[in-house]
């Protein structure tokens, strides 16, 4: 038998199995001419595709079947059962799908489905003769991808200020940051993808202006772009702190890949670090160092991390997390001034460090938007297509602040899953589409062995109710923030499952609400 057999899992499904063994609705992981394969049964159909998540590889038999599509359960990506398409971020490649052949009350795995063939381009009268998208993070890439995927054939250029080609950001505070994800795995795509498709990506390219009124960006090296469509996409940046030494070689922010190799060298050549933050990126940061036993002490002027977002429970949790793995905290005080040799706090206490790391928060980047006119309120204001004030114009990811349907408010987050899906609805917006942008904000974070996924959105909450354990011997639970008795998010711990209900329970409140 070879390697591979003896990891397959579950029944040989080449040779057939009872329909009868999944239930309606349900998911058997097996294998067939010895690859990993699901089968999912919807009524009288059933569906064969790939095992693992081409996101970061999470098991699909594990995730939930909604209409004709599967969810990931890990960071809720969607694939189409019939095609295999990632039809939802932050999947962007598909699953392959194999044809099922029903006979005798059994379902048979045959041979692999053709990659179904690229989509035509759509009606050139309603299509803009290029796009333009300004930044290549999370969502210029997805929307420029989308663009391809949907058979737009204009010219697609993604002007980024960034060194690098777009990157998995959440990558650099966890895996690669702690050492257990490679470099190669911190570019979404390949120079040569880019080229493949068509999409002109051109880096170190910051751009200055917006001429809206003859379609044209001005870049910051005198060159310009005209643009039938233009999509921002600028995302946001770290606040900075205006501090005596905070301008030392030694002191570092977490952003860009630039910015995560910079902070990987110094953490391969030192033993003890400062983090000013004790938000998501400042503790992800603080995980990701002591896996490679740089002693860490974190300063904030918190009394609790992360509080506002998860509650008291939760950060009182996740502080205790950080102590049993080493960390010292400095809470309710912040730094006053840094030099070579650490941080000095407001108390007067000096804490030494061979360098400092500043994860503050960050502040969407609007200038742009600013000097164009846009309609501006925390953000670029958005209708619920994503096209800004002015028509012709929209934005997605960090920047944008839409209508939420859950809330009916205006919100803006900073998740990268959101970032994507808004840039890939942006792509088909800009298409004529006309689709609205209904995704419920989800994100996630992972420290130590610690994983937390987070559905919806809770800017304010005055509840935040524990279901379930949530200390050092155990840790699985559902975490329900609610507003005046309206649900608004949950964040679940080793409940994958759970979260994905949740948010097919979003989904359909939205719906709800939409229809009111
Ligand atoms: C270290 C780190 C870890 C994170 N971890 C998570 C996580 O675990 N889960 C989660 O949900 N979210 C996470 N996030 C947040 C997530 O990465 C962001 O929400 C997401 O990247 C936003 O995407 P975006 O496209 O709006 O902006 P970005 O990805 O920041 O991209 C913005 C792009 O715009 C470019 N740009 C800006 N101004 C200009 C200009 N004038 N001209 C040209 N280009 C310009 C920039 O160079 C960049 O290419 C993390 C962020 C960081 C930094
Ligand atoms: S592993 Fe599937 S969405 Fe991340």
């Amino acid at each position: 038998m070879s390697d591979t057999a003896t990891t397959l899992a579950g029944p040989d499904l080449a040779i057939g199995v009872p329909i009868s063994k999944i239930a309606d609705g349900a998911m058997l992981l097996g294998h067939a001419n010895g690859e990993a394969v699901v089968l999912a049964r919807r009524g009288n159909e059933v569906f064969a595709f790939d095992a693992f998540c081409t996101h970061y590889g999470a098991p699909l038999a594990d995730g939930l079947l909604v209409d004709d599509t599967v969810r990931c359960p890990w960071h809720h990506a969607c694939f189409s059962l019939r095609t295999g398409e990632a039809v939802r971020a932050p999947a962007l490649n598909r699953i392959s799908c194999w044809r099922v052949e029903q006979r005798d009350g059994r379902a048979y795995v045959k041979e692999k489905l053709e990659r179904p063939a690229p989509r035509r381009s759509p009606e050139a009268t309603s299509m803009p003769q290029s796009v333009v998208i300004v930044g290549g993070g999370a969502a210029g890439n997805a929307a420029a991808e989308m663009l391809r995927r949907e058979g737009y054939s204009g010219g697609v250029t993604i002007l980024s200020a960034d060194q690098s080609g777009p990157c998995d950001r959440p990558n650099l505070s966890k895996g690669y940051l702690a050492g257990l994800a490679p470099a190669e795995s911190n570019l979404l795509r390949s120079p040569d993808f880019y080229r493949e498709h068509g999409i002109e990506l051109k880096l170190d390219a910051r751009v200055a202006t917006i001429d809206t009124a003859n379609r044209r960006v001005h870049l910051v090296d005198g060159t310009s772009h005209d643009y039938g469509a233009l999509l921002l996409a600028t995302g946001a940046e770290p606040v900075r702190l205006d501090l005596p030494g905070v301008n030392l070689p030694h002191v570092h922010y977490l952003r860009t890949l630039a910015d995560g190799n910079a902070l990987v060298a110094k953490a391969l050549t030192s033993q003890r670090a400062v983090v000013i933050g004790a938000s998501f990126i400042g503790l992800e940061v603080t995980s990701s160092l002591r896996a490679r036993n740089v002693a860490v002490q974190v300063v904030a002027p918190d009394a609790v991390p992360m509080e506002r977002i998860l509650g008291t429970e939760v950060g009182t949790y996740i502080r205790k997390l950080h102590e049993r793995n080493g960390v010292k905290f400095h809470l309710g005080t912040t730094a006053a001034s840094i030099d070579e040799g650490g941080v000095t706090l407001k108390t007067g206490e000096h804490l030494d460090a061979d360098f400092v790391v500043i994860g503050i928060g960050v502040r969407p980047a609007l200038s742009l938007a600013e000097q164009a006119g846009l309609a501006i309120d925390r953000g670029i204001i958005v209708d619920q297509y994503l096209e800004t004030s002015v028509p012709g114009i929209f934005a997605a990811g960090d920047i944008a602040r839409w209508p939420d349907p859950l809330t009916r408010e205006r919100i803006r987050v900073e998740h990268w899953v959101v970032a994507e899906r808004q840039g890939q609805t942006a792509a088909r917006n800009i298409l004529g589409r006309r689709e609205r942008f209904d995704a419920v904000p989800f994100f996630w974070t992972e420290q130590y062995e610690f994983s937390l996924a987070y559905v919806g959105h809770a800017e304010l909450f005055d509840k935040a109710e524990i279901s379930g354990q949530l200390d050092a011997e155990k840790h699985d639970c559902t975490i329900t923030y609610s507003r005046n008795g309206k649900k608004l998010a949950v964040a679940l711990v080793r409940r994958d499952l759970e979260g994905l209900v949740a948010e097919v329970e979003f989904e359909k409140t939205m719906r709800d609400e939409l229809v009111r």
